[in-house]
């Protein structure tokens, strides 16, 4: 049977990824830097049949139509046109956390969906040419294919832009305690936000320096800097923001309990505790922090007005098959 499983987790950037030069391929404005979030996972089936007569797609049990669908069979065509295998597919995914709620799932979902893709019409790619392929699917998802620390090279085309591996999992001890603020899905997704970018003024600028914060960043996790991964992560996700709220029309994610989990997280750094914050496409902050102050922090942020629950997440492995 041509069928294959594969899980990837999700990925939280510390320098972020938003705004095209290319929306077709999702060649992106700028490089970044993630780490992949162990303990959260999608996991993906794939089935491809020559007895189906149409893609068809589950999430959580349930089937989906309309634009996840419609992305879904769009991978599923370039997973066909490079295998020359043309049948329809039957896809199954589940993840462990909440989709939509700046968690990056379409990361998780399309790095999962490219490998079990490939693997079952007998394709072996290697990290580069999978990271590309996911790449198309969800931009962040090329972040999600390489192990632990990882770094989207910006590239000038489709084969030069790709993520590669900074440092393994066990490198450095990092935990992401995620303050979910709102499960609900978002109202503007990535995707669009993205196309959005370039109509703030504060676009530009933000690009710009782009390559001097990377290099602050890399250097950061190579010599495991907490102080000063803190200083650019968190400066990186306020700039991002800042193209946010002033792109036309505006994109607000944060809601009051976001910001309260901002300050919260500032005075705790201040009296001395590695923690920092970084924030995507929704209200939830990500607190990263060390694993001997993540129950003191975990506890702590419970106790936020608002803050609905916190999933942890230790550093994450690269994405693989499994039986
Ligand atoms: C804010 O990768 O979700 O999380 O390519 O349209 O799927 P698409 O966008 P996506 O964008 C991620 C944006 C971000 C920042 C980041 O993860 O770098």
């Amino acid at each position: 049977m041509m069928q294959a499983t594969a899980i990837a987790n999700p990925n939280i950037a510390f320098i972020k990824y938003w705004g095209n030069c290319d929306p077709k391929s999702r060649l992106p404005a700028n490089g970044s830097i993630s780490m992949n979030l162990g303990g959260l996972y999608s996991r993906i089936k794939v089935i491809f049949s020559s007895s189906l007569v149409e893609d068809e797609l589950f999430m959580n049990g349930v089937p989906e139509a309309g634009a996840a669908l419609n992305r879904v069979k769009q991978h599923l065509d370039r997973v066909r046109q490079v295998s020359g295998v043309h049948l329809y597919a039957h896809v199954e995914g589940e993840n462990n956390f909440p989709m939509g709620t700046g968690i990056a799932s379409s990361a998780s979902a399309f790095a999962a969906l490219s490998l079990a893709a490939t693997h079952a019409l007998g394709l072996e790619l290697d990290l580069v040419a999978l990271s590309r392929l996911a790449r198309q699917g969800s931009g962040s998802a090329c972040r999600s294919v390489p192990g632990g620390f990882v770094e989207w090279l910006v590239g000038e085309s489709d084969l030069d832009s790709y993520a590669v591996s900074l440092a393994p999992p066990e490198h450095w001890g990092l935990v992401d305690c995620i303050a979910v603020i709102s499960r609900e899905h978002k109202t503007t997704g990535s995707t669009e936000g993205h196309n959005l970018a370039y109509t703030s003024p504060l676009q530009e600028a933000r690009i710009a320096d782009a390559p001097r914060r990377l290099d602050i960043c890399r250097k950061a996790i190579l010599k495991r800097d907490f102080g000063s991964l803190a200083e650019v992560a968190e400066l990186d996700s306020n700039m991002m923001h800042a193209v946010m709220i002033t792109s036309s029309p505006r994109l607000m994610y944060w809601k009051p309990a976001t910001l309260a989990v901002m300050e919260a997280v500032q005075e705790w750094r201040n009296s001395g505790i590695p923690v920092f914050y970084t924030i995507d496409a929704g209200p939830n902050v990500h607190v990263i922090t060390l694993e001997n102050v993540a129950d003191d922090i975990e506890s702590n942020l419970q106790g936020i007005y608002g803050v609905l629950e916190v999933m942890r997440a230790t550093v994450g492995g690269p994405v693989r098959l499994i039986k």
